[in-house]
């Protein structure tokens, strides 16, 4: 098959791509190497891979040939309030409405990366598809319009598009800001980590590996319009995690806590049943092995000059 993976130098992105040339597939990767972070770590993440430079929110994207759209590309983080805002909106709902519009014209499906920040403080634990959504980030916000702007689109033009909600993803290239990368970078060269809060906050968190797995098979069997949690592995407060870490890599961190930040939830837990009865999947790999496999990654990079 032949997929466009849109954010394909991103940190998912990249894995999910790689999977699928290793599988056999043909992939067009597309990606803009925004700013957010350094971008020598996107051409890090793309050295394998095929790569046009395309700004979604302005660029038409060719799906000429195409099987199928996975959208991954977006402006990240949950600390998104402030001037930034404009910045969430161009490159979640702006560059949505594009590459959205563009699938239901050619007719090909799109499977989009969403997150489970769209939930907010959940309404209930764990938490299924149908709780309501209520984000308490703007980043959130702009996720959570990309899925009704699908479904608008959907009912308006027959796009085809599947929503999968991300649960907090880790792994090898987790993208520098998000706590995990920080607390093993800080671990191999010996800094401090800053604790958002009392640590008590938990996160159903979701290896790369599994969740892209879980991506491909909603691409090749989810029904039109269907709408999953990708996550429910093990959850885990960021005491418990700064724990693993430090067993996995037997050092200890210096941990600096300051004030909680606001956008954050305090807890997520992903209800994955709806998706291990639809595709047969569900996360496998325990935590430990995971952020054993992190550390692995990271701390290579960090020793070598
Ligand atoms: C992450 C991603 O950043 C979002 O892009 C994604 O949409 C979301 O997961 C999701 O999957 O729903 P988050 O769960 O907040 O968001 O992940 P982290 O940035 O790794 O933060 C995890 C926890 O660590 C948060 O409670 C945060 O307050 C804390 N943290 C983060 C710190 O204590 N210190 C830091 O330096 C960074």
């Amino acid at each position: 098959m032949r997929y466009v993976v849109t954010g394909a130098a991103g940190f998912i992105g990249s894995q999910l791509a790689e999977a699928l040339v290793a599988r056999g597939d043909e992939v067009l990767g597309v990606d803009c190497f925004t700013d957010y972070y350094d971008p020598a770590l996107k051409e890090e993440n793309a050295a394998n891979l095929d790569i046009a430079r395309v700004d979604l929110a302005e660029q038409e994207l060719d799906l000429e040939g195409v099987d199928g759209v996975f959208h991954l590309a977006g402006q990240p983080g949950v600390r998104s309030f402030g001037n930034v805002f404009e910045e969430y909106v161009r490159r979640n709902l702006l560059a949505s409405r594009r590459v959205f519009e563009a699938a239901a014209a050619a007719g090909v499906r799109v499977v989009f990366a969403s997150s489970s920040s769209i939930y907010g403080e959940a309404e209930r634990y764990p938490t299924p598809e149908d709780a309501e959504p209520r984000p308490i980030s703007p980043y959130g916000i702009t996720k959570l319009g990309c899925e009704q702007l699908a479904h608008a689109y959907a009912a308006g033009f027959g796009l085809d598009a599947v929503v999968l909600r991300y649960f907090t993803f880790y792994g090898p290239r987790q993208r520098p800001d998000m706590a995990l990368a920080r607390i093993v970078d800080a671990l191999a060269r010996g800094a401090s980590f800053e604790l958002y809060g009392d640590g008590l906050q938990s996160r159903s968190f979701t290896y790369v590996a599994d969740g892209v797995a879980a991506t491909i098979a909603a691409m090749q069997q989810a029904p039109a319009g269907s709408l999953y949690n990708v996550g429910g592995g093990e959850e885990a407060t960021m005491r418990d995690a700064i724990g693993t870490l430090e067993a996995v890599s037997g050092r200890s961190l210096d941990v600096v806590e300051g004030p909680p930040a606001a956008g954050d939830v305090r807890r997520t837990s992903a209800d994955a049943t709806k998706i291990e009865r639809d595709l047969g999947w569900r996360a496998t790999t325990a935590l430990e092995d995971g952020l054993r496999a992190q550390w692995k990654w990271a701390s290579v990079r960090v020793a070598a000059p």
